[in-house]
């Protein structure tokens, strides 16, 4: 018996995902090669990554409080790509229906029995986070995925509701870098 041991994504993956509550239709795709990487897409990255809320829980204590600046967005765009290339780390981008990047989940390891995920969104997004993990999830599972799991700050309010509505269930407490993590995890 033969059993798969890695994910399989035909690429680029494209999702239609609708915005709650009006259902205007965002894409969320697949970070690869054949992502443009042009000016817009950084500044998309620049713009979100530096809104208060999402950098002082994403970035202010990798960046060492420095702004999220176009050096780094320039790498984020080559990192996805490397990781899809590699079948190594999953990247992808929520686009507006203007196009525009507006939000990124990520899928962090290839391991089939249990996968972590990361996301965010900007302020202008809000009502896209729930619709796009579900849809992560779909597509997780159609290329391989068993579990997935989500570790979140036991004060983040916003992300525990969004992996709750998304059918994630609380597996207990981990500490990383000495901070008190909650576990969420989902079977697929
Ligand atoms: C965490 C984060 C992604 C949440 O974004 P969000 O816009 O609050 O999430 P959603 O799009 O799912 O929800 C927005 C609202 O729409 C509602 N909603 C969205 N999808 C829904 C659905 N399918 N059904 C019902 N309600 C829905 C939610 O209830 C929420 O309403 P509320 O603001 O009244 O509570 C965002 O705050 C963020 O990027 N934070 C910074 C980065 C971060 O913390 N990332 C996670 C690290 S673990």
């Amino acid at each position: 018996m033969s059993m798969q041991n890695s994910p399989q994504f035909n690429l680029p993956v494209q999702h239609i995902v609708l915005r709650f509550p009006d259902n205007q239709p965002y894409q969320l795709r697949s970070l690869d090669a054949s992502f443009p990487n042009t000016a817009a897409a950084r500044q998309d990255l620049i713009a979100a990554s530096n809104e208060p809320f999402l950098y002082d829980r994403i970035f202010r204590e990798r960046l060492k409080g420095k702004p999220y600046d176009e050096e780094r967005a320039a790498y984020f765009l080559g990192w996805g790509p490397e990781g899809w290339k590699n079948n190594a780390w999953f990247v992808f981008v929520v686009l507006n229906p203007e196009g525009r990047i507006v939000a990124t989940i990520d899928i962090k390891s290839n391991q089939l029995n249990g996968a972590e995920i990361g996301y965010w969104c900007s302020e202008q997004a809000s009502g896209i986070m729930t619709n796009t993990v579900l849809a992560l999830c779909d597509i997780a599972r159609e290329a391989g995925f068993r579990h997935l799991y989500a570790r979140i700050a036991p004060d983040n309010a916003r992300s525990i509701g969004v992996i709750t509505r998304s059918k994630f269930t609380p597996a207990g407490t981990e500490i990383r870098n000495g901070r008190n993590l909650l576990r969420f995890n989902k079977i697929l």
